[in-house]
């Protein structure tokens, strides 16, 4: 089964070059871009090592990998993890998601298609229904599938047995996930943002398979706003071309980056309109917090999930805006990021002003 773009996130995200969610424009080129094995695949460094240890050793004793959990913000790759654990095992790779799979005979029709040693991922997990869940339990435990036959008194149960399977589920939630179903991973790996040079190689090697000629400032620019995640900087190497070809430029120079995330109003720490804009709300409107998320929500015309999973994952470990049990904060770092005064430098200016006027009308 191939991924299919309706797979992807839609509309309400499509203007935002900066979100970490796939938009139906990334499914080409993330086909493309996605490296095919672990030698290729850039940063993750912990998980990595660990997973080339995991199956090696499932390879040595020729059994699946056991079944493996992916975790951590969106954009990183777990899919492409995914799909290198398939590649690296020699089998298929099939792909589906937690809502994709609505009632028990969904997961029936696809457990019972699988081949032996498959590899079948469910991206968000943490959205099986818990009737779903009930048939996935046997199928990871015991490879079996318990089908109930007939109705009322003369009900009965009978067990299939499925080949061995290896599931990869993927979530940017792992705390949702029900503990039974949680329990029955047996390998955990978190998926980390990338450092900026990370990123960087990574810009550097989708450039080469995309036949991109940029440099290294260029790739570098690109990296420093593309907020640690893959999918931001594979897309925002694209948008960055289109300007340095229409002003005739063959090669993506930092120059030429510098101008594209200014006219795309991203700045150097890969904040985009909408984070500037929920920062300065918190500072202008609320005082710099607590504020509600609804009520932060509600004043900017977003959604409350839009504001919880896009913008501030990403604002918090940027260290500019945290969560407190009151509601959101920004921190001294997001004054200084929009160039704003610290209440407390407001008040200090204000003291001098008003002890220069006194000194003035002596
Ligand atoms: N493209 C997207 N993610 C990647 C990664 N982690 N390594 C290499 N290329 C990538």
């Amino acid at each position: 089964m191939a991924i299919e773009p309706s797979d992807f996130g839609q509309e309400e995200e499509r203007d935002r070059l900066v979100t970490p969610e796939a938009v139906a424009e990334d499914f080409d080129s993330e086909q493309n871009l996605r490296p095919h094995s672990l030698a290729e695949y850039i940063g993750q460094a912990k998980a990595k090592e660990n997973l080339k240890v995991y199956l090696e050793a499932a390879k040595m004793r020729a059994e699946p990998l056991d079944h493996l959990l992916l975790y951590g913000p969106p954009g990183l790759g777990k899919t492409t993890l995914a799909g290198i654990v398939a590649n690296e095992m020699g089998v298929q790779f099939r792909v589906t998601s937690g809502p994709a799979i609505e009632k028990p005979g969904d997961l029936a029709a696809l457990l019972t298609n699988l081949q032996e040693g498959d590899v079948l991922f469910i991206d968000e997990i943490h959205r099986l229904s818990r009737q779903v869940e009930e048939v996935l339990y046997p199928a990871l435990e015991d490879y079996a599938l318990d089908i109930m036959i007939g109705k009322g008194p003369s009900a009965q149960s009978i067990r299939i047995s499925l080949p061995r399977f290896t599931l990869v589920g993927a979530t940017t939630r792992a705390g949702q996930l029900s503990s039974p179903l949680r329990d029955r991973f047996g390998v955990m790996l978190k998926l980390e943002m990338y450092s900026p040079e990370e990123i960087r190689q990574i810009v550097c090697r989708s450039a080469g398979i995309l036949e991109i000629s940029c440099n290294d400032e260029g790739a570098k620019v690109i990296a420093r706003s593309s907020r640690g995640t893959p999918r931001v900087a594979n897309r925002l190497l694209k948008r960055v071309r289109d300007f340095a070809m229409v002003r005739g430029e063959d090669e993506i120079t930092g120059a030429g980056a510098l101008y594209a995330m200014e006219r795309m109003e991203i700045d150097e720490s890969g904040l985009d309109e909408l984070d500037r804009t929920l920062l300065r709300a918190v500072i202008e409107m609320y005082g710099g917090g607590p504020v509600g998320l609804d009520t932060l929500a509600a004043a900017l015309g977003e959604e409350a999930i839009t504001l919880e999973d896009v913008s501030e994952p990403y604002l918090m470990q940027k260290g500019l805006l945290t969560r407190t049990p009151r509601g959101r904060c920004v921190t001294h770092l997001a004054y200084r990021h929009l160039g704003m005064p610290l209440p407390q430098e407001e008040q200090q200016e204000a003291q001098q002003t008003l002890e220069e006027l006194l000194r003035e009308t002596k």
